[in-house]
């Protein structure tokens, strides 16, 4: 098949891509227009169940939202946050583990209390049920409204690392080698100190959420964006499920966006978007 567009004849074999890219100069940039499509939604929806990635891409994120707030922009007061994935085994008071990353990063700057956050439980002796009562808890709070994602570079998303079945749930992974490599950082650089285990939302739960927001900066990410967008629907990446979504926006920096073969047509359609439609 040939798609055209503006730029010319572009060749997808797997039929035109229906996620979103929108491509922006840097990464505070991309930080200020999701903190402002979540602000937009917090206004809509006070209680909105807002899902947080950890890594140091969405970092941008979260200081965004929190300027906004601090601003007096938007009540977060009512806002619910749940978490994407947990090491397995350290103890929720490691300041590593993600329920204290997200403590710190999310619930302070918010004013939020630890109320207002659901998360797996790392520790549970049975790991089974307590990724099962992960699912049913975020079903029974009405389902994560926004998804933020991080991408890993081979394509993960939340710990569902390559060959995941794209209609996983909450379940225990193993993470790859190179996963824990570019996580050592966050433990003095010693990849001994990294779990080899984690929980993370399946893929298809992840799908469940009514829009999902994935953001990717750097040159290192360039691959993986690729893959996500112009490649196939494939576990082998599991980004690329995101085209399975009909509400999915990937917001990359011009590194992270520097291997997309349709990089000008994406820049046109946001371009020419109405304004009212947000991401
Ligand atoms: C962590 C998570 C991971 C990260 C990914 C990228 O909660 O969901 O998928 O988003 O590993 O991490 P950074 O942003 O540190 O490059």
């Amino acid at each position: 098949m040939v798609y055209t567009t503006y730029a010319g004849e572009f060749p997808l074999q797997n039929g035109r891509p229906n996620v979103e890219v929108v491509i922006v100069s840097d990464a505070k940039a991309g930080g200020e227009l999701i903190a402002g499509a979540m602000a937009e939604l917090l206004r809509r929806k006070p209680d909105a169940l807002l899902g947080v990635a950890t890594g140091s891409t969405p970092l941008p994120i979260y200081q965004a939202l929190a300027a906004t707030v601090d601003a007096g922009g938007v009540d977060v007061s009512r806002a619910r946050v749940a978490q994407l994935d947990e090491y397995v085994g350290l103890p929720a008071e490691h300041p590593e583990s993600y329920r204290s990353v997200l403590r710190r990063e999310v619930l302070e700057p918010l004013g939020l209390d630890l109320d207002a956050f659901m998360g797996p439980d790392g520790t549970a002796e049975d790991v089974r049920a307590a990724c099962e009562a992960y699912d049913r808890a975020l079903a029974e709070a009405g389902g994560v409204d926004l998804q933020l994602l991080g991408i890993g570079t081979d394509g993960h998303i939340g710990f569902n690392e390559p060959c995941s079945s794209l209609a996983s749930r909450t379940r225990i992974k193993t993470l790859t080698e190179q996963t824990r490599v570019d996580n050592a950082r966050f433990f003095e650089g010693d990849i001994e100190q990294v779990p080899h285990h984690v929980i993370t939302q399946g893929i298809g739960t992840i799908l469940e959420a009514r829009h999902l927001v994935l953001l990717a900066t750097g040159e290192g990410k360039a691959d993986a964006v690729a893959a996500t967008v112009e490649g196939p629907v494939a576990a082998v990446c599991p980004a690329s499920a995101l085209q399975l979504h009909p509400h999915a926006t990937v917001v990359v920096d011009e590194g992270a966006a520097s291997k997309l073969k349709l990089a000008e047509y994406f820049r046109h359609t946001y371009s020419n978007k109405p304004a009212w439609q947000g991401i």
